[in-house]
């Protein structure tokens, strides 16, 4: 049952595609407040055995109580507790109690979610406008209420066949040659491998669409190269183009109008990788169909697959904050004794990038109007995406692409996956990876993963080991590293006998979980789930939130703790407990329900095989296309 409410007159974000009619009913455990500007909050009052799920990309557990969460896409790589904003925004919450509802408001604004933070009891959810579409959803229970919101939101993207392999990324490999090494390094060691990405360093000079000559050059018949080695090349696209006279993309934005604009009508200005660049106004469907073209470069280089980066879209500076600093610093005393001002001084320094003042100067064109970034802000990189969505529709209708972005909103799950930004190599990263897969999942995005092995700071042996062993079971399996960071490659720590296993397991499973990922796709299904919405009777296992159900078929209980030799694993019914060493299966047998203590060695991974349930394994390979789907042998709950 689904209950729609308008209120002023909202930019249509096309999140739902369904049509659904207007309420007016009222929803009698909702409570409206307007402040004197007009604003409104929605509350309602959370019961002790309530849970609340959703909102996506946030941080924090699966049960989202207890914090407050600002939906504004936000370029942060420091992705700790306190944090409030992630890169996405999934407005979609379900709250599961003896009555259970879903809330989902659209809206391209912030919109703050106050889930028993300020009162414990309280849910209190506010959007920064008056404009905006507020859907109620009410089901038997929270999983018939987020199948309910999948469906009115439309099918997720799915992603080809060879995405399922193992994907290696490093900020940057600088290079052609280095590249070549990458795969060799993985081929000798036989460590399973079927795409390697290109970071902004294959461009010349950072500008969108352009590879370098010098580093890539022949760069067509590099990506043959590359394929005949079952390599699949995955170039990054950021959202800033280069501002650089006699550079195309930028030559024709321009003269086309095509930029964002300043209040003034001139074009926006912000400093991204490339230095000074404009961002494409991806909220009007004619820059869209534009700036997708444009990936025809690289598409008939042979190249089909893309990450979309920077595209909250993230600003390092812009001339008017530089403007701000430099005064600032021309009229500070330094000769001053006040701690309080020296501070002050850091942050005006310090704080340039990605300041709300600019985004509030930046002004898109929809439907002719001119409308505040502001207002839309966390639909940008969703429509970045959807620009090459919509692109890959018209030139390679049949064929499917690889596409994720960094930033998104409820609606780009249509058009691509996502992965979680610029973790870092710490444990608890590891943890918030496995907690985020379902809350990522009841807002459509399926195809996802996170940074394996962790983005920034040095990483581990044991951390890249355990990270891989929970990552074999996401659809985007990635590890990806910043320049400047440790080489964190499966061959980089010395011996790889254990990362040749723990790769190698993942393609024995692919041909199960790429079957599963397109069921859910099509069924509106969760491919992970909490373990409460299999057993919602069993009070222990509904506030579970380190194993997780993966499809119907097995529960998972990854180990995400340094020096930790196995874990406690707690079982709602018999299962059978699985081990495997690497690719192979060294222990099998059934446990009864109830907490266990299992150990599990840094090259080993358990699984748990529900009553009735089987899943198919496949023999490894060294690449996607090399698995031979047809000779299976199955582990069984029997
Ligand atoms: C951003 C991306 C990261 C990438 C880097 C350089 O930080 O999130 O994945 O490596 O930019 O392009």
């Amino acid at each position: 049952m689904l209950k729609k409410f308008v209120y002023g007159q909202p930019i249509p974000t096309e999140a739902v595609i369904e049509d659904i009619s207007l309420s007016q009913e009222a929803v009698p455990y909702l409570t409206v407040q307007t402040d004197k500007e007009g604003k409104m909050t929605f509350s309602s009052t959370l019961n002790d055995e309530d849970i609340v799920y959703g909102l996506g990309e946030a941080p924090r557990g699966i049960n989202k109580r207890g914090h407050i969460y600002e939906s504004f896409n936000s370029d942060d790589p420091y992705h700790t507790e306190e944090k409030r904003s992630l890169y996405g925004s999934h407005n979609f919450i379900v709250v599961s109690g003896k009555t259970s509802y879903g809330i989902f408001v659209d809206c391209g604004a912030q919109v703050t979610f106050d889930i028993g933070y300020t009162v414990y009891d309280r849910l209190a959810i506010t959007p920064s406008v008056k404009d905006f579409v507020l859907y109620i959803i009410e089901g038997d229970n929270a999983y018939d209420i987020i199948r309910q919101f999948r469906r009115v939101i439309g099918q997720s993207y799915i992603a080809p066949f060879w995405a399922f392999g193992f994907q290696q990324c490093r900020w940057s490999y600088y290079t052609a040659d280095e590249v070549r090494e990458v795969v060799r390094q993985y081929r000798e060691h036989q460590i399973p491998i079927d795409a390697v990405y290109l970071d902004i360093d294959y461009m010349e000079a950072y500008k969108d669409f352009t590879v370098s000559e010098e580093r890539f050059p022949h760069f067509k018949a590099f990506v043959e190269e590359m394929k005949a080695q079952h390599i699949h090349l995955v170039p990054i696209i950021d959202a800033g183009v280069k501002i650089e006279d006699g550079y195309d993309v930028y030559e024709e934005g321009k003269a086309k109008g095509y930029f964002c604009k300043r209040k003034d009508g001139t074009d926006f200005v912000a400093g991204v990788w490339p230095g000074r660049t404009h961002f494409p106004d991806f909220l009007n469907p004619e820059v869209r169909r534009w700036f997708g073209h444009q990936y025809q470069t690289l598409l008939e280089a042979g190249i089909e697959g893309f990450w979309n980066d920077m595209n909250e879209p993230a600003m390092f500076y812009t001339d008017e904050g530089i403007a701000e600093a430099v005064d600032y610093l021309k009229n500070f005393d330094f000769s001053c004794n006040d701690s309080n001002k020296f501070f002050e001084l850091g942050g005006r320094v310090g704080g340039l990038a990605n300041r709300r003042k600019d985004y509030a100067a930046m002004y898109h064109t929809i439907n002719g109007e001119s409308v505040c970034h502001e207002q839309v802000h966390n639909l940008y990189g969703y429509n970045m995406t959807r620009a090459a969505a919509e692109a890959f529709q018209a030139l390679v209708p049949d064929k499917r692409i690889l596409l994720f972005s960094r930033s998104s909103y409820i609606g780009m799950h249509r058009y691509g996956g996502l992965w979680t930004g610029d973790n870092q190599s710490w444990w608890s990263h590891l943890l918030l990876n496995i907690k985020m897969m379902p809350s990522l999942n009841m807002c459509g995005f399926l195809y996802c993963g996170a940074d394996l092995g962790g983005f920034g700071a040095n990483s581990t042996r044991d951390l890249v080991l355990r990270w891989l062993a929970f990552g074999l079971f996401t659809p985007l399996m990635r590890n990806h590293s910043a320049l400047g960071t440790r080489h964190q490659e499966c061959y980089a720590f010395g011996d790889t006998e254990a990362f040749r296993g723990l790769v190698s397991l993942r393609y024995r499973l692919i041909p199960y979980l790429y079957r599963e990922y397109i069921k859910a796709c099509e069924q509106n299904e969760m491919l992970f789930k909490p373990l409460a919405f299999a057993y919602p009777q069993d009070k222990i296992a509904c506030h579970i939130e380190d194993q997780l159900l993966l499809s119907d078929d097995l529960m998972i209980a990854p180990v995400y703790e340094q020096n930790a030799i196995g874990r406690t694993v707690y079982l709602p019914e018999e299962m059978r407990f699985v081990l495997f060493k690497g690719a192979e299966v060294v222990r099998s047998e059934r446990l009864p329900k109830g907490h266990h203590f299992i150990t599990v060695g840094l090259d080993e991974v358990p699984v748990f095989i529900r009553p009735g349930r089987q899943i198919p394994l496949c023999e490894p390979s060294e690449s996607v296309d090399q698995l031979d789907t047809d000779t299976v042998t199955y582990l069984s709950f029997d």
